[in-house]
């Protein structure tokens, strides 16, 4: 019993939050570059506030990051301490193509990344590579409107091919977009839209969510024939919604916000688009470029497993009066009177996370692997000078013990478990440096401040132990 032998346990993160060096070894400016700290991000997440250079009334926190450019070696380094057989990551893809739509490739960018995989591969840690974790290259965004336009295909698919080519034999973990359907929450942090006057803001996000799509198809198409050992994948901000009441209103109204996010996994892990979606998008009036080729890529060219992020469950309602209570930035929810809530209001949910994860297998009944799951908090160090997180320990084991059961009782299929930002990082939601989810804690403060220097919390060893035990230990 227990999980198999070969679980990937490991951590995760992504390049605009981690990196830093934004202007470093001929990299371009992304969207992600862009999302100002302080009372305007939101704005310029959603798309409302275009912000396509830097100002000096802002400070940008992906400029720094936590300056990994810098210190991977280090950081690498202590993952195989805490014995990680994953390291979940992201390629900014203005390393590779500063502006987009070059025909060649920055060499610079690929052998930085190179470097770093050299690196997890010395210890035995398998690369799980993001080929896109909500970044687009500014100049796209400016030239092109970012994934508004059709021809986003050919550059993100030329962009996935050079990866493939370059780290054949190295990299055999894929996922193609990081949260998909992060692009009708945020759609110029995930997706570079930036919306006109007048525009019909649905019509935009549902065609940059088709182009996507058709782009994730011929990534898993071109990856699979370049090496047929790759395994390709998609991934999904997900989080059952529960019915505020048993009143059939309410369950009804669960299962509507449900399929905005479902609405992407099952084109991803099923080939077509499903008949609810077809037919909202009719009631909305929304036309989509949907193409007779477009239709049999998808069609063919469906992933190899099933990705997803979770922190929450959340609550809807089917009464448009309770509904107007929900809060949280990018996924409303109304308040779950059953569960307590981190310091940023994101409800603690445990036992979500089993019945999220039976809901994916049920629907899909294809692999999964959690690539996102931790507990954003204000870490401060204690006399010793260590940061004794027992709250971390306890949010993240109660998760665990979880999915463990999901595995166990359930009989879900879980190839492995990648901790959210398993070193401090940069929140995407709010830029803060003071939301924190590492193992390892960076002294960096909100806007720069710090000598970036890396220390173990409590939950280093708890985490080393889990992973040396197989997660029998909890
Ligand atoms: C996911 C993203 O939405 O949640 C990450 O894939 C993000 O990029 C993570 O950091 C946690 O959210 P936040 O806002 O706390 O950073």
């Amino acid at each position: 019993m227990g999980l198999q032998k070969d679980f990937l346990w490991g951590g995760a993160t992504a390049a605009n939050q981690v990196e830093g060096g934004y202007d470093q070894g001929g990299r371009g400016l992304a969207n992600v570059d862009l999302l100002p700290f302080g009372k305007d991000r939101e704005a310029v997440m959603a798309g409302e506030l275009p912000m396509l250079s830097f100002d000096k009334d802002h400070y940008y926190p992906a400029q720094k990051g936590i300056d990994m450019y810098h210190h991977y070696k280090e950081d690498i380094a202590l993952f195989a301490e805490m014995g990680f057989k994953v390291y979940r990551f992201s390629i900014a893809w203005t390393r590779i193509f500063p502006l987009g739509d070059e025909a060649k490739p920055n060499e610079e960018g690929l052998l930085f990344y190179e470097q770093l995989i050299d690196e997890c591969l010395k210890y035995d840690i398998k690369p799980l590579v993001t080929i896109c974790h909500f970044d687009c290259p500014i100049h796209l965004v400016k030239e092109y409107g970012g994934w508004k336009n059709r021809k986003m295909i050919d550059f993100y698919l030329h962009y996935a091919e050079t990866l493939f080519e370059r780290f054949k034999g190295k990299v055999y973990h894929w996922i193609t977009f990081n949260e998909i359907n992060m692009l009708l929450h945020a759609p110029f942090m995930a997706a570079g839209l930036v919306f006109e006057e007048g525009e019909d803001r649905e019509q935009v996000k549902f065609t940059a969510a088709h182009y996507e799509l058709v782009a994730s198809a011929l990534a898993t198409k071109r990856g699979k024939e370049i090496d047929d050992k790759n395994l390709i994948g998609c991934m999904l901000a997900a989080g059952d919604n529960y019915p505020n009441t048993p009143n059939p209103e309410d369950i009804m109204a669960a299962k509507l916000v449900d399929r905005e996010s479902f609405f992407f996994t099952d084109v991803q892990v099923r080939g077509y688009y499903p008949a609810y979606a077809l037919k909202e998008l009719a009631r909305k009036n929304i036309q989509l470029d949907i193409t007779e080729e477009d239709k049999q890529i998808l069609q063919q060219n469906t992933v190899d497993y099933l990705t997803f992020s979770y922190y929450s469950s959340s609550v809807a309602s089917g009464d448009p009066k309770v509904n107007e209570l929900r809060e949280g930035n990018l996924f409303p929810t109304l308040k779950n009177p059953y569960l307590d809530a981190s310091e940023w209001g994101w409800q603690i949910d445990p036992l979500g996370l089993r019945i999220t994860m039976n809901t994916l297998y049920d629907r899909y009944q294809c692999p999964l692997f959690i690539v996102e799951n931790g507990l954003g908090a204000v870490d401060v160090k204690a006399e010793n000078g260590v940061v004794e997180d027992d709250y971390r320990i306890d949010y993240l084991g109660k998760h665990m013990k979880e999915m463990i059961a999901a595995v166990e009782l359930d009989g879900v299929e879980l190839l492995g478990y990648t901790s959210w930002g398993c070193i401090d990082l940069v929140s995407a939601s709010t830029g803060e440096m003071k939301k924190r989810y590492g193992f390892i804690y960076v002294d960096a403060e909100n806007e720069g401040q710090g000598t970036f220097k890396r220390s173990k919390k409590r939950s280093f060893e708890w985490y080393r132990q889990v992973i040396e035990s197989n997660g029998d230990c909890l």
